[in-house]
């Protein structure tokens, strides 16, 4: 018997997967066996790197909790999470961008224009705009549900100062697809660096911070669902954000209220939202 080729056992691994019943399941599997041995093979991986490899899994399971899902936020900072919503983009549809841990369901429905924060919480800021279909017609009953960090870089969850729900809300449209809402202008603020994800990044000398953001998801009766980010054009880390999340047309002036805006804010953001009917199943 010749000596095992790194290319003739890939094949013998892929020959093991192949009578899998389920189709996606093959083509999934197989797929990650191809790159998977493509990595192993390419970087002539050692048995201690393969090793370091699974402790830190190991570590980044062990970090998870009900709380903490620090296998997401992997993803995230090695942009899997990003390119995932980039593949599954509906034509037509404001782009989408990373759910992100701080998402808590179950925000108060808050009136047209209301604060969905206190003072506080940093420069008084109005968010308007419109959600439409692709052709730009209004859509009555959208459902926008954000949330966000305060101008201290924190969410409700992370500050006990804080109530709960804060900076967060619901709104929903009439039929002129119109909202606004008041909020803080948010911060930017660091990703969870106290777990292995923390030391990957400090490893590679990469940064922790996310570009400053607001949190939506958009939704109506009959399209697909949003889930995307309003980013503030002034904020310096748009390049570098950590998780890959910046998409060019989710940034918006912040721009200073003037003559003819409500007097009580500070900032007004101008920004439209369209949803595209649901892709039919292939
Ligand atoms: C966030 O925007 O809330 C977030 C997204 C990904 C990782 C960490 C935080
Ligand atoms: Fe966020």
């Amino acid at each position: 018997m010749s000596a095992m080729t790194p290319a003739g056992l890939t094949e013998d691994v892929l020959r093991a997967f192949h009578s899998t019943p389920d189709p996606r399941l093959r083509e999934l599997i197989t797929a990650l066996i191809r790159h998977l041995h493509a990595f192993a093979a390419e970087t002539r991986l050692t048995p201690e790197e393969w090793m370091a490899g699974v402790r830190f899994l190991t570590v980044t399971g062990q970090k998870c909790d009900a709380q903490r899902q620090e296998f997401v936020l992997l993803s995230d900072i090695l942009g899997l999470s990003s390119l995932v919503d980039i593949v599954n983009a509906e034509p037509g549809a404001t782009e989408s961008t990373v759910l992100g841990p701080f998402y808590v369901a179950g925000a108060p429905r808050r009136a047209m224009g209301e604060h969905i924060g206190r003072p506080e919480d940093g420069s008084p800021t109005l968010v308007r705009g419109r959600v439409t279909d692709p052709a730009g017609r209004p859509l009555d009953e959208a459902t926008l549900d954000v949330w966000q960090s305060s101008g201290s870089g924190l969410y409700d969850i992370q500050d006990p100062d804080m109530p709960p729900f804060n900076l967060r809300g619901v709104f929903v449209t009439g039929p002129d697809g119109r909202f606004e809402f008041r909020t803080a202008r948010p911060a930017s603020y660091p990703v969870p660096t106290d777990g292995p994800v923390g030391d990957l990044l400090r490893a590679t000398g990469r940064s922790r911070w996310r570009a400053a953001h607001i949190h939506a998801i958009v939704s109506a009766p009959g399209r697909r669902p949003v889930t995307t980010h309003i980013f503030d054009a002034d904020n310096p880390y748009l390049s570098t954000d950590t998780v890959f999340g910046v998409k060019d047309s989710l940034v918006r002036p912040f721009r200073p209220a003037g003559p003819g805006d409500p007097a009580d804010v500070s900032y007004v953001v101008d920004m439209d939202f369209t949803l595209a009917s649901p892709a039919p199943a292939s």
